[in-house]
């Protein structure tokens, strides 16, 4: 089994991904735009060879190149498992007859308003929406004004490509949508969107032929929009124990119609939805690729598996053998230190762990000396703990009391 890997070092997770395909028995090739001799010894050790590419999103060069380098060598996969190289790998699979989702069908996962369009058509209930091109700037305010008569307030507008809740923003009428409209000047492609109340949950899947042979939901508290909005806010994810209740069933079972709806082939899935005040489970979004900032860590501690290792298993051999009984509810808590410069110190950390300690499964803040992340650029922010607890409540009040009691100083 020969696999062409897009990225294997980075971001940080691909490291553990290249693991797991070692470890299923693939012959790993990795192609990455790090520089050979920076790959940390656990890449290259997994690795049967590397490609250094200039620009890894420079799709067109990548293939040409990786093209090259490959001659006469036969590759059974070429897989990614981040979202920016998700097309990439589809579009050199479909160049060399590589088994595996085309481009058609990745992009349906890469294109927010075409997964809505696909998804409505399988009779799934998704957020009112279109798609707005820029094509001029005086252009460019009408077509968003008509776009959003037609939507209703209360709407959202993003990137029709976005991430990290980037450049997203909820307008409640005419006059914010302006501020908007002048906010996103830089923004092509745009998605107008009804907005949607509710709780917000993940639904996140390992799957084989297109069906989930692992399945996942966590919370988001707050909204990630929300969280992206107000630097004091810690912000908090917790997987989901018990899957068997009522509002969780409902997310579960759409997110299982829109995996048909998609054609979901082999490999992770991140999906997000709400669940609306009136009891209904409305889609938000989906990847064919795993959810970032330590979410696989999260579900590997829920169910003490390793899923790195499954989805490669499930991505080269169609199987997959973790036993996926949901043990813990598992929350991380981010942290954003108060000043700007470098961390100074951490408050009420040592209490936290006096009373949880035997919850915390990882601490990864940022310690005295070390520079303040980027907060907006990253979830991860300026460090996170990662908690379990077998019980919902008490899990959530651990979440709280790492958000509110711990605090973080820069300058
Ligand atoms: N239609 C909607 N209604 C309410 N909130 C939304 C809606 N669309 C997006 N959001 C909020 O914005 C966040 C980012 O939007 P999303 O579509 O997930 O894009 P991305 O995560 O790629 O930036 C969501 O997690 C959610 O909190
Ligand atoms: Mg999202």
């Amino acid at each position: 089994m020969r696999v062409v890997f897009l990225g294997p070092a980075y971001p940080l997770e691909m490291q553990q991904f290249t693991r797991g395909l070692a470890e299923v028995g693939a012959e790993v090739y990795g192609v990455g735009d790090g520089a050979a001799a920076s790959l940390p010894p656990l890449v290259r050790k997994c690795l049967s060879g590397y490609l250094q590419v200039p620009r890894i999103l420079d799709e067109d060069d990548v293939i040409e190149r990786t093209r090259v380098w490959l001659r006469g060598r036969e590759i059974d996969r070429v897989l990614s498992a981040w979202e920016p190289t998700v097309i990439l790998a589809a579009r050199m699979r479909e160049r060399w007859g590589i088994p595996g989702m085309s481009v058609d069908t990745v992009n349906g996962f890469r294109d927010k308003q075409l997964m809505k369009e696909r998804v409505a058509a399988a009779g799934i209930r998704v957020p009112r929406a279109e798609r707005v091109v820029r094509t001029s700037r005086a252009e460019l305010g009408e077509a968003t004004r008509a776009a959003a008569e037609r939507v209703g307030f209360p709407l959202i507008i993003k990137p029709i490509a976005g991430a990290g809740s980037a450049d997203t923003y909820a307008c409640r009428d005419a006059a914010e949508l302006d501020e908007v409209i002048a906010k996103t000047a830089h923004v092509r492609e745009l998605s107008v969107e009804e907005y949607i109340e509710g709780e917000e949950f993940t639904y996140d899947t390992v799957c084989v032929d297109g069906h989930p042979v692992y399945e996942n939901v966590a919370q988001y508290l707050p909204k990630p929009l929300e969280a992206r909005s107000e630097e004091w806010i810690s912000p908090v994810i917790i997987t989901v124990r018990d899957l068997d209740q009522a509002k969780i069933r409902a997310g579960v079972a759409l997110g299982r119609q829109v995996l048909g709806a998609l054609g979901m082939g082999e490999g992770f899935t991140h999906m997000e939805w709400f669940y609306t005040p009136a009891g209904e489970a409305v889609f938000g979004e989906i990847g064919c690729r795993p959810g970032g900032a330590r979410l696989v860590d999260q579900m590997n501690y829920t169910s003490d598996i390793d899923l790195f290792r499954e989805w490669a298993r499930a991505s080269c051999w169609k199987s997959f053998e973790a036993e996926a009984a949901r043990k813990y509810n598992c929350g991380i808590i981010f942290k954003r230190a108060k000043g700007r410069g470098r961390i100074t110190g951490i408050a009420g950390l040592e209490r936290f762990k006096a009373q949880f300690g035997p919850c915390v499964v990882e601490d990864e803040l940022l310690r005295p000396g070390s520079p303040r992340r980027d907060w907006k650029a990253t979830l991860v922010s300026d460090g996170y703990l990662i908690v379990r607890h077998a019980n919902w409540d008490v899990c959530r009040q651990i979440c709280a009391a790492a958000a509110t009691d711990i605090t973080m100083f820069a300058e």
